[in-house]
């Protein structure tokens, strides 16, 4: 398939969403930015083109896909939910990087949800996504622009890579801005639960709905069935072997400095305060640890860099799992099986 790409820096919004629309209504596939990651777009209550997106990213057919409005009225078009549940949520964080787990209704097809009874919502801040799904005048489901398992893609290059040549259409809109997938939160249980966190940490749901919220994915990392069909499947993963390192600065500069040889197959991932002392040949700076949204920003394309320098060996600095962190932690710990040394 030829692919054609659209790079907003040569074309006007208006040209490349004429294009993009078209691309929607007759069923095919649209690569889009959106605050978090790239999606790979297509019309939600068309279950052949959503079919597509499957084939396209190696998709196990139980995962279901996110589907993304640009009305918050939506929401009830969809599913059953009723204002006073979740007016508060929507009126705070929406349009913003906060997907909703609710119970759905027949219109959007069981094979965008994998089975399930419910649906995910997403309405992201983005204006061409906006724009591809107002224009279009459909709901439009789009997973993480990457082949399943590898790391979502925030840039143009990284969404090229992958999916040249099996999408029809590409929108370059610059990097992401969030840098890692929207936060996704059950509210078909009693207490809202959080599948995957994000950039919508536990405390802004909590300061904002004033009732505990409980994040599942700490105690899920490791157990059999998650939640999120997603999340049990191979995740973020870099063609180097990743391993965490949890510790001070000095503990860990100890290690690396004693423990790891200088080559052109091994390289680290970590904060300025690390990398500034670090003499090792491939080092990615994520950014100041007191500048989580720069480290955010930062992690899937520090995978990506990993794989096109052809790194065997990845070490990455684990960080705490306050606010932001968790979710930057939740990333890691799966770019790297779990595997994670302590030091002290
Ligand atoms: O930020 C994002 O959410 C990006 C952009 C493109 O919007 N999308 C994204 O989609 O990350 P995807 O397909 O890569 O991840 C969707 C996650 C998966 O873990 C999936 O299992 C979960 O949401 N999910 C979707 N529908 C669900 C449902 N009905 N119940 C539980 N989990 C669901
Ligand atoms: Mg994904």
């Amino acid at each position: 398939m030829k692919t054609t790409v659209y790079h907003l820096s040569e074309t006007t919004i208006e040209e490349l969403l004429n294009q993009a629309t078209q691309v929607i209504s007759q069923g095919g596939l649209v690569v889009f930015p959106t605050e978090t990651v790239y999606g790979i777009g297509a019309n939600a209550l068309d279950k052949n083109a959503a079919k597509k997106i499957y084939e396209v990213k190696g998709r196990p057919s139980d995962n279901p896909l996110i589907v993304h409005i640009a009305n918050k009225k939506d929401v009830f078009t969809y599913t059953t939910v009723t204002p006073g549940k979740i007016n508060l949520l929507i009126d705070t964080f929406w349009p913003g990087p906060l997907t909703l787990v609710l119970y759905k209704k027949s219109v959007i097809p069981d094979e965008i949800t994998g089975g399930l009874k419910t649906v995910a919502i997403r309405f992201p801040d983005n204006e061409i996504a906006k724009g591809l799904i107002q224009q279009s005048n459909l709901p439009i489901c789009a997973p993480s622009a990457n082949i399943s398992g590898r790391p979502s893609s925030t840039t143009f290059k990284h969404v090229y890579e992958d999916l040249d040549g099996k999408v029809d259409l590409i929108i370059d809109g610059g990097p992401s801005k969030v840098g890692l997938e929207s936060t996704v939160l059950d509210l078909t249980t009693d207490i809202p639960t959080i599948l995957r966190p994000g950039a919508i940490t536990k405390t802004m749901l909590e300061s904002v709905l004033k009732t505990q919220v409980i994040d599942d994915t700490v105690n899920r990392l490791n157990k059999e069935i998650p939640k999120a069909p997603g999340m049990k499947y191979k995740h973020y993963a870099p063609k180097g072997k990743v391993t965490l390192l949890k510790g001070s600065n000095q503990a860990i500069l100890r290690y690396l400095r004693s423990e790891v040889m200088s080559s052109n197959k091994t390289g680290v991932i970590a904060s300025s305060e690390l990398t500034n002392k670090l003499e090792l040949e491939h080092v990615f700076d994520l950014g100041s640890i007191n500048q989580p949204e720069t480290i955010a920003k930062n992690i899937f394309l520090a995978l990506r860099t990993m794989d096109e320098l052809n790194i065997e060996t990845i070490y990455i600095e684990a960080f705490d799992s306050k606010e932001l962190n968790a979710a930057i932690m939740n990333r890691l710990l799966k770019a790297a099986n779990h595997h994670i040394i302590y030091l002290d």
